[in-house]
């Protein structure tokens, strides 16, 4: 059964493709980014459903003001920006797009272990500041070095493939992946506390949920070799940023690479300093900010919202 669905927002930057799908469909579509809550408030007074990225924060308050509001759609994977539970109370459906921007994440994670290994960042920096210093960013070989993967889902199963070739051996834990399971595709499945000790790079590949939440802390930094490199492309919060921190600052950590903050775009001093440390690689949530991604991640999403508006009509130009 077709829900009423006539007019669209789109309050973050998604590519027009999915606006275009949206409208050769007979939908009204307004894209509108950057909106105060207020302004968010008034343009949802009208519309059926809305379609954001991360930017926008799909807060309870927010969805109690909008009185048509039938579906809220996230063009990426993680919906930890909406609040799924009142959206639910409230009978409004959550949509996104999982997989759309798989492989985009992994291979940022890969390119970052690898910049980590080699001092790829702080070399060229150094360069271009006018200094020769190739004996201060010696690195260190990925062959033979143990990485484990914290996640075993759609990204991490893809960067354990593909750091596998850089001849690492993959170690993983998943709490719904069988020991079986992992060794199919090349992964020693190990729990964490056997985990922390054999790792030369961690990178976690989870949602941010209570149980993954500081995943990475003060308690299992001190369990890792010393000098373990750090890299998190899923959520900021799943490390612990000040933990990280303290233990770049005396060497039990000896890089961490860092594509997602807890605050977004982050704005506390303290947040500032890792991000200025010079064992710090740090990116501005560029993980799925790759054109195939967003343009998967557009297409999929307009299709969704077509598909229950339209049901059984076929999509136009896909
Ligand atoms: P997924 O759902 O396919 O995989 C997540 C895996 O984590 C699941 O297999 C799940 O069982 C596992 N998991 C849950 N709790 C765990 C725990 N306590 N310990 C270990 N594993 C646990 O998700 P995905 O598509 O691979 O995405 C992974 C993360 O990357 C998400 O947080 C997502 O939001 C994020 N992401 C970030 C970017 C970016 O731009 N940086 C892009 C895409 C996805
Ligand atoms: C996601 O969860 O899909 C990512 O955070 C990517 C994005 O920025 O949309």
């Amino acid at each position: 059964m077709a829900i009423t669905l006539e007019r669209i927002l789109i309050s973050d930057p998604v590519d027009d493709v999915c606006a275009n799908l949206l409208r050769s469909a007979g939908l009204e579509v307004r894209q509108k980014n950057k909106l105060t809550q207020e302004q968010l408030i008034q343009e949802l007074q009208d519309v059926e459903a809305l379609i954001v990225r991360s930017e926008t924060k799909v807060r309870a308050d927010i969805l109690a003001a909008a009185p048509k509001l039938r579906v809220v759609g996230r063009a990426g994977t993680g919906v930890d920006n909406i609040d799924v539970e009142a959206a639910t109370k409230k009978g409004i459906i959550v949509l996104n797009t999982p997989g759309g921007n798989s492989i985009s994440a992994c291979e940022l994670t890969c390119a970052l272990i690898v910049a980590l290994a080699r001092n790829v960042t702080s070399g060229c920096q150094s360069l271009k500041e006018g200094r020769w210093d190739r004996k201060l960013y010696t690195g260190e070989e990925l062959s033979g070095k143990t990485l484990a993967v914290l996640g075993l889902g759609r990204i991490g199963r893809e960067v354990a493939a593909r750091m596998k070739g850089f001849g690492m051996r993959i170690v993983g834990f998943d709490p719904i992946v069988t020991a079986e399971a992992a060794a199919a595709i090349g992964i020693e499945k190990m729990d964490l506390p056997q985990i922390w000790p054999v790792a030369d790079y961690v990178t976690v590949h989870t949602p941010l949920i209570p149980q993954t939440k500081n995943l990475i802390n003060e308690d299992t930094l001190n369990k890792c070799k010393p000098g373990v490199k750090i890299v998190n492309v899923a959520r900021g919060g799943i490390v612990d940023e000040k933990a990280l921190h303290a233990a770049l600052k005396d060497g039990r950590c000896g890089g961490a690479a860092l594509d997602v903050w807890t605050e977004e775009p982050p704005k506390s001093e303290w947040l500032y300093d890792l991000i200025k440390h010079p064992k710090v690689i740090a990116t501005p949530h560029l993980g799925a900010s790759t054109v195939e991604a967003q343009k998967r991640v557009a297409v999929e999403m307009a299709e969704q919202i077509i598909s229950l508006a339209k049901p059984g009509e076929a999509i136009p130009g896909v």
